[in-house]
């Protein structure tokens, strides 16, 4: 079943045919995919999604398949359908008294950036695209890379020089050419969008797949609703980098409503920094619409975008939905990371310390009702960002191997606790 018709500007209307383009010819704004909406009535019900796969594939009648396409040929490792998990040691801590987290630290290549790229290369496939690439702040050069190799696609991944070396040896075991650029993220997406133009052959996830690769997100806020019992969150705290993914959690709690999957109800969305590269919360912060482009420093790597392309449409969705944005520090991230690990069994990575930081304070501020469903969003796991724990989780005793010196050391702590 098909239920794509075309592409259309976010700014100006304009349709075009389905194909390799990600901006208006006419005013270069975005493009965006078009359904039908009247065959997705049809088609899309509570018992064809529960039939699926346990996979972001269950939601396929609401994504941008390409006509054509089949099942098989679906560039797929599994992503999505991670656990929607009650919270009530961290909201406790929060004084929220109905938290929950979408463990996004579960997927493939453990971030949510598998959802994008599934449905990303699926399209490229169907495009005729050879090779995968993107620009990448990390989690999305691993994400790529993998699902390039698990399909037979050649891939090419860049990424800024600087990255976290995990996230470089997670990348470069797949295979893929991996491209160091002396640079940062804004540089190599520049870079990215130049090559494009060169080659139709190559799929840049990101840049020329992007109104494909965005519709990947929307899972997210699908599963969010499915899991809850087909019902909406209150309140919905998601990272930003380029601000895609909170935009698109938006976009499913409207098509589930449109749908009638779930019955009508506010929702609240709210967006969350680091304070070293916070160009859309402090614009929020400050009451405008424009975003000014900053120069990233922090130790969330994978939220380091300085010049966000959907800046402007997070802010429309916070404002219009009445949530808020905040941005933390680097140490507070760190420390949001084991407070989530200590309360909840989750190992989230900087993305997720921001999240949980940014909760916190808008619970302290009064901007969460202590009462309303929360959702945090925890898109990447831990193993990815260990050197920012450096000194915060090392052993708690160092003894010899003698029963004398466990038990003393373990008493040794019982009187100082
Ligand atoms: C772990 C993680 N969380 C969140 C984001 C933010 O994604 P978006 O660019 O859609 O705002 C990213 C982006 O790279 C990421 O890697
Ligand atoms: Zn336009």
């Amino acid at each position: 079943m098909n239920v794509v018709q075309g592409l259309k500007c976010r700014e100006c209307g304009r349709e075009v045919a389905v194909g390799p383009v990600h901006v208006c010819e006419f005013c270069f704004g975005p493009l965006e995919v078009v359904y039908d909406h009247d065959r997705q009535r049809r088609v899309v019900t509570r018992e064809a999604i529960t039939a699926g796969p346990p996979s972001l594939w269950r939601y396929a009648d609401l994504l941008p398949v390409l006509p054509g396409a089949t099942p098989q040929e679906r560039v797929d490792l599994g992503a999505g359908f991670t656990p929607l998990v009650p919270a009530p040691r961290l909201g406790a801590a929060l004084g929220l008294r109905d938290l929950w987290l979408k463990n996004d630290t579960l997927n493939p290549t453990n971030s949510f950036k598998d959802r994008v790229v599934s449905v990303a290369l699926s399209a490229a496939r169907r495009l005729g695209m050879t090779t995968a690439a993107c620009a990448s702040t990390g989690n999305l050069a691993q994400s790529v890379a993998a699902h390039a190799a698990g399909s037979g696609m050649d891939s090419c991944v860049l990424i800024p020089a600087d990255l976290e070396e995990a996230k470089v040896m997670a990348t470069a075991v797949y295979g893929t050419r991996l491209v160091a650029v002396d640079g940062n993220y804004d540089d190599v997406n520049r870079l990215c969008g130049e090559i494009a133009s060169e080659d139709d052959d190559w799929g840049f996830v990101n840049v020329n797949l992007r109104p494909y690769y965005a519709e990947g997100s929307k899972t997210i806020g699908f599963e969010i609703a499915e899991q809850l019992g087909w019902r909406l969150p209150a309140h919905v705290v998601a990272p930003m980098a380029s601000g895609s993914m909170l935009v698109k959690i938006d976009k499913a709690f409207r098509e589930f409503t449109q749908l009638g999957l779930v019955d009508d109800a506010p929702w609240r969305i709210s967006g969350a920094q680091a304070t070293g590269c916070s160009p859309i919360a402090t614009a929020f912060k400050s009451g405008v619409d424009a975003i000014r482009p900053v120069r990233p420093d922090t130790v969330a790597k994978s939220l380091a975008i300085g010049d966000p392309a959907d800046g402007y449409y997070a802010l429309d969705v916070v404002h219009r939905t009445g949530g808020a944005m905040e941005d933390v520090s680097d140490p507070e991230i760190a420390e949001a990371i084991l407070l989530l690990a200590r309360t909840e069994g989750v190992f989230a990575e900087t993305a997720g310390g921001v999240t949980v930081a940014v909760l916190a304070k808008l619970a302290a501020a009064g901007k969460i009702d202590p009462d309303e469903r929360t959702v945090a969003v925890i898109s990447g796991h831990g193993l990815k960002t260990l050197p920012v724990l450096q000194g915060r989780a090392t052993p708690t005793h160092t003894i010899v191997p003698t029963l004398d010196a466990f038990h003393s050391a373990l008493a040794i702590q019982e009187v100082h606790a």
